[in-house]
């Protein structure tokens, strides 16, 4: 299939592009940074123009592409708008133009805000709590009324706290990475309040395989907007997996407590029973096990740079 995905240069659209090609499918990326291991057109989804063109081909759009930090949104939350919903509905138009019409995108548990109860599942109440959550929550708003208006299949992948090797954000306000980077070098490790808030930590090779079976979905039932959690079911505190990653490293981290962020649940985690039952999806890969190979690509890594 010819397939296009915006932010394939990132984190997750890396590991995405990889697993699309070995499936044999044709894929083309667009992101406003190049991806070191595959031809990438440099552009911002906001320019429409532009969009109309290089999508012209495509039959499926993942759309990736999105500011991700939550705590920045805050400080800026008409930048997170202007990219991440103006950008959303620029790749719908220009679908919409070129008559694509399977669009499967990357929502987040931020949707969510504070929980009423968890499990968390589908058609729990949705109040973000900050602008990013906001925006997810408007991409899926857009993407559900393309679905009704002009026929679209629709696909919203909500995910938890996405994991694992060759996340590089910059500055890196993740926990794993920043977790592993700290207790290897010896640094102080600093943890939000008592550590023992709970969150649903998926790793990334269970991510991608949700996008390829959201492929099948989008065959079998068309013309319909899907939303689903992925997530492992299986909340772990912050202290669990500081302490994984001690046992991994084989040293023991400095813990530094910091007071509690305003407004961080204690506890997170969502129920993946729908994406089980409709996208026949679940995280297969053990914490411990995502933990060690993350663990060991990072370190694997600072050995290669430093040498
Ligand atoms: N990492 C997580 O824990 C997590 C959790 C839930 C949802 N998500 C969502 O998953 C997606 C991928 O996350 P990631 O961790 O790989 O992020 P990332 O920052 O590594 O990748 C996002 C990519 O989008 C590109 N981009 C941003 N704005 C663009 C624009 N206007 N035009 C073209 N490209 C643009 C960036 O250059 C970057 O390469 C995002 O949509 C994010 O919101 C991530």
């Amino acid at each position: 299939m010819k397939i296009i995905v915006t932010g394939g240069s990132g984190f997750l659209g890396h590991h995405l592009i990889q697993a699309l090609v070995k499936a044999g499918h044709e894929v083309k990326n667009i992101d406003l940074k190049a991806n070191p291991e595959f031809p990438t057109v440099i552009a911002d989804v906001r320019n429409t123009d532009k969009m109309l063109k290089e999508i012209s081909e495509a039959q499926v759009v993942f759309h990736l592409a999105s500011l991700i930090e939550a705590g920045e949104s805050v400080e800026k939350p008409t930048r997170y708008i202007d990219y991440n919903v103006n950008g959303t509905l620029s790749i719908l138009e220009a679908m919409r133009v070129n008559g694509i019409k399977t669009f499967i995108f990357s929502s987040s548990a931020a949707i969510y805000g504070e929980p009423k109860s968890v499990p968390i599942k589908e058609d729990d109440r949705a109040l973000p709590i900050n602008p990013y959550g906001m925006t997810k929550l408007a991409m899926e708003g857009l993407l559900s009324s393309y679905v009704k208006a002009h026929g679209f299949t629709g696909i919203a992948l909500r995910y938890f706290n996405l994991y694992g090797p060759e996340e590089h954000h910059e500055p890196e306000t993740h926990a794993m990475p920043r977790f592993i980077k700290q207790i290897y070098e010896g640094q102080e490790v600093t943890v939000w309040g008592d550590g023992k808030h709970l969150r649903d930590y998926v790793y990334v090779d269970d991510i991608v395989r949700a996008h390829l079976l959201a492929l099948d979905l989008a065959k079998k039932e068309p013309q319909k907007y899907h939303y689903f959690n992925l997530s492992t079911e299986k909340p772990a505190s912050v202290l669990e997996i500081v302490n994984l990653i001690e046992k991994t490293i084989g040293k023991k981290a400095k813990i530094k407590h910091f007071p509690e962020r305003p407004g961080d649940p204690r506890v997170l985690y969502a129920s993946a029973q729908k994406a089980k039952e409709v996208l026949g999806w679940q995280a297969q890969v053990s914490l411990e096990e995502g933990v060690r190979k993350t663990v060991e690509y990072f370190v694997k890594d600072w050995h290669k740079q430093s040498n």
